[in-house]
């Protein structure tokens, strides 16, 4: 479908605007179930970079969901699409030299490669927020397990969807066993030694 058209190259450089911005951008992955605290953990991280001066953009699975998206469901095919989408938003993102992070529960190994694949390895930062099913059933802030288990949600991950989680991340955040500052303070330390141009 993208016969007939041609790649445009613009004068000023992605090097350039991240110049301007004063740092390196990058696209910061969570990855997780849902209810692992993806978002929470995403938040926290924006408010600490943005203190710091730095640009930063959230994309979160359930705005992405309301707007762009709003045509997917959650069958493997749609979250496919799903991230793909939301991959190359995100490589706009980083070209304009922002820190985009990006809270989607992602559940299969080959579309998070597919979105490392669009933005190029040396641009993405991959964190496993893992937080064990039996936590986020537990917490349940939306509802949506005990739906699930009533068979009023289909396809949920964790319940009737499977989760593949990072062979190799390069952070993973067990979240059962440490304070949220905890993560917060590992996450910040690892992004912070990156974004020095
Ligand atoms: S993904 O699998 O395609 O990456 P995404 O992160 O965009 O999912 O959206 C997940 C959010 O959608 C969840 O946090 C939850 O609020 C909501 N949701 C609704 N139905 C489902 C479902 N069947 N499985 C998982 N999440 C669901």
């Amino acid at each position: 479908m993208s016969s007939n058209t041609l790649k445009h190259n613009y004068k000023i450089t992605k090097s350039q605007r991240e110049a301007l911005h004063g740092h390196k951008s990058y696209l910061i992955w969570f990855t997780g179930l849902s209810g692992s605290g993806k978002s929470t953990l995403a938040n926290l991280i924006e408010v600490e970079l943005h203190k710091k001066g730095l640009s930063t953009y959230i994309l979160d699975g359930d705005n992405i969901r309301q707007g762009i998206n709003k045509n997917l469901s959650f069958t493997p095919e749609d979250r496919t699409e799903n991230i793909r989408r939301i991959a190359e938003i995100a490589n706009f993102m980083i070209d304009a030299g922002v820190i985009t992070l990006a809270a989607f529960i992602s559940p299969y190994i080959k579309d998070r490669e597919g979105v490392m694949q669009i933005v190029g390895p040396e641009n993405f930062i991959e964190i496993y927020v893992n937080t064990s099913i039996e936590e986020c059933e537990r917490r349940d802030v939306k509802g949506l397990y005990k739906k699930a288990r009533k068979g009023e949600i289909k396809d949920m991950t964790g319940i009737s969807a499977p989760y593949e989680a990072p062979i190799n991340p390069d952070l993973e955040i067990i979240t059962d066993d440490q304070p949220i500052e905890q993560s917060v303070k590992t996450i910040i330390e690892f992004v912070n030694k990156k974004l020095r141009l």
